[in-house]
């Protein structure tokens, strides 16, 4: 354990064995009967004993929304860096707090029920398959994983260890996706041929330099938690260009433009074509230059901008091969003939967004599902009716945040694997884990147009700027092999995922 961990006292009962133990000194009962309680509160019994692992940046509103102001329990919070959890951590201030989520499984096992997984993308599997051998409940952050192996590990976890499951996608549980989908599924815009989804992603330094200075570890990060930030992946030192946040720029850990928009904005397209595997993935990024001439090369570290496309059979819902057009750094696509010259594309400032190409018509969407609209041959413009205006008269309506993407997944959690809520997921790993894959099929291209090999007079070979065909079923790429590197990864020594 860490030295800036908090150690937790084994003298400490937890709430489970209290409720119990004080339900078998009230003689028996082992639920304290609502109308004990009154109105509006949760009885202990029914109630989730949640974790969080990450509890900063995404991790604070995750598990505060898992909580449900008060339907749940927060009971543990693990976080490298408790001056990026402080919010949470003065929010729930019995919560115990670790740095080590094995340390905390170790010793609050029995007093978790589910867990947030919120921590940078590197670390989700292997923290993921921790919690669901222990029979734990997951909502983990997106990407699901941070490579495609992973992605299929855990989707076929949570079924072996009968567990529930969620990731953050949040958009998922949009009503703007359900929208798209009734109006896809009534035919209004016919059968579909070609998606573009773009992203102004990435916002933070991407395509630099590797860092060569040492910066000082600051005050919040011990040496052996920045042991435990590097987990499974490579270590490198300490560098503020990796935590908090920029992470995202670095294969080491995070997953590019691609991750961090990808489920969001392909999760439409995904979920209303029912599409499944890509058959093919192709594409070319953008170079840094410092020196003229003089492309930089940081395989290391993921590109300023992206353009992929892959390739998708026609599916039962959509008889019609799919091509999916990404592109990221900022790049849109154009506006189709049937979109007014004046509307934005995607969301409303146009900066991300999707636009599916039918045969009688256009459908499109910005980030999480918002602001859905159908443009038709036939001229008619659809949007999403807005909701009424509230009764100034009565309360407030209460709003869920996130949709209710977390707080669903808590329900399904306590109605168990299997159940009605858990099938009613919006995603859930078996729906998540194929879209992951997919998402992270185009990164697998990235990478694989980065290798080179030296070549005559001082230059360089880039050998894998092809085409790449996949066997989805069998995670490989088919016609080049070294592009299967990147399926995987190599995990560092004291970390294993299995
Ligand atoms: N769904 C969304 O809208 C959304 C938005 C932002 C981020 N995210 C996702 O959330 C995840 C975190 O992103 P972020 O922006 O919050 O990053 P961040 O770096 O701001 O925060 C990560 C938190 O996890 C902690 N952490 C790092 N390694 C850890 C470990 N091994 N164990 C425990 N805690 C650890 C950090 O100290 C920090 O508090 C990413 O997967 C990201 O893609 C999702």
């Amino acid at each position: 354990m860490s030295k800036k961990q908090t150690t937790n006292s084994s003298a400490d009962q937890s709430r489970r064995k209290f409720v119990k133990n004080s339900a078998l000194v009230l003689g028996g009962l082992s639920i304290v009967p609502r109308h004990v309680l009154g109105k509006g509160f949760t009885p202990p019994s029914d109630k989730l004993n949640i974790a969080a692992i990450g509890a900063g940046g995404k991790g604070q509103s995750d598990i505060i929304n898992a909580w449900v102001n008060g339907a749940n329990n927060v009971t543990a919070l693990c976080d490298v860096d408790f001056s990026r959890a402080k919010a949470a951590a003065d929010k729930f201030p019995d919560a115990k707090k670790f740095a080590d989520f094995r340390v905390m499984f170790d010793q609050m096992g029995k007093d978790i029920d589910a867990v947030t997984i919120s921590s940078p993308d590197h670390t989700h599997a292997i923290a993921a398959m921790a919690a669901m051998q222990l029979g734990k409940h997951v909502y983990v952050q997106k990407p699901l994983t941070h490579n495609i192996r992973e992605a299929r590990m855990l989707t076929e976890a949570a079924r072996k260890y009968r567990v529930v499951s969620q990731m953050g996608n949040q958009g998922a549980s949009n009503p703007g996706q359900t929208q798209m989908m009734e109006w896809f599924n009534k035919g209004l815009i016919g059968k579909v041929s070609t998606v573009y989804i773009w992203t102004n992603r990435p916002v933070w330094p991407q395509g630099i330099p590797v860092p060569t200075d040492k910066p000082a570890m600051p005050e919040s990060m011990s040496k052996e938690n920045w042991d435990l930030f590097i987990g499974p992946a490579q270590y490198v030192d300490y560098h503020p260009l990796y935590h908090p946040f920029k992470w995202r720029g670095w294969w080491n850990f995070g997953t590019g433009a691609l991750g961090d928009m990808g489920c969001h904005l392909i999760d439409p397209a995904f979920r209303v074509l029912g599409l499944g595997y890509p058959t093919e993935v192709e594409c070319s990024v953008g170079s840094t230059f410092l020196k003229d001439w003089t492309p930089e090369y940081v395989p290391e570290g993921c590109p300023t901008s992206s353009n992929v496309q892959l390739k998708f059979p026609a599916t039962k819902k959509n008889a019609s091969p799919v091509t999916m057009i990404w592109t990221d750094g900022g790049i849109r696509p154009f506006h189709p003939d049937l979109v007014p010259a004046s509307d934005p594309l995607g969301d409303n400032d146009s900066s991300n967004g999707v636009i599916m190409i039918g045969t009688k018509g256009v459908m499109t969407c910005g980030t999480y599902g918002l602001v859905p609209k159908v443009y038709l041959k036939n001229g008619t413009k659809l949007e999403m009716p807005k909701p009424p205006l509230p009764d100034p008269s009565k309360p407030a309506p209460v709003t869920i945040p996130e949709y209710a993407h977390q707080k669903s997944w808590t329900e399904a959690c306590k109605a168990g694997f299997d159940s009605k809520e858990h099938k009613a997921l919006t995603s859930s790993f078996d729906y998540s884990g194929p879209l992951t894959e997919t998402v992270l099929m185009g990164n697998l291209a990235i990478r694989s147009y980065n290798l080179r090999r030296p070549a005559a007079n001082n230059r360089f070979e880039f050998y894998g700027r092809q085409k790449l065909l996949w066997d989805g079923t069998n995670m490989r790429i088919t016609n080049f092999e070294d592009a299967n590197q990147f399926v995987g990864r190599e995990y560092r020594e004291g970390w294993k995922l299995a």
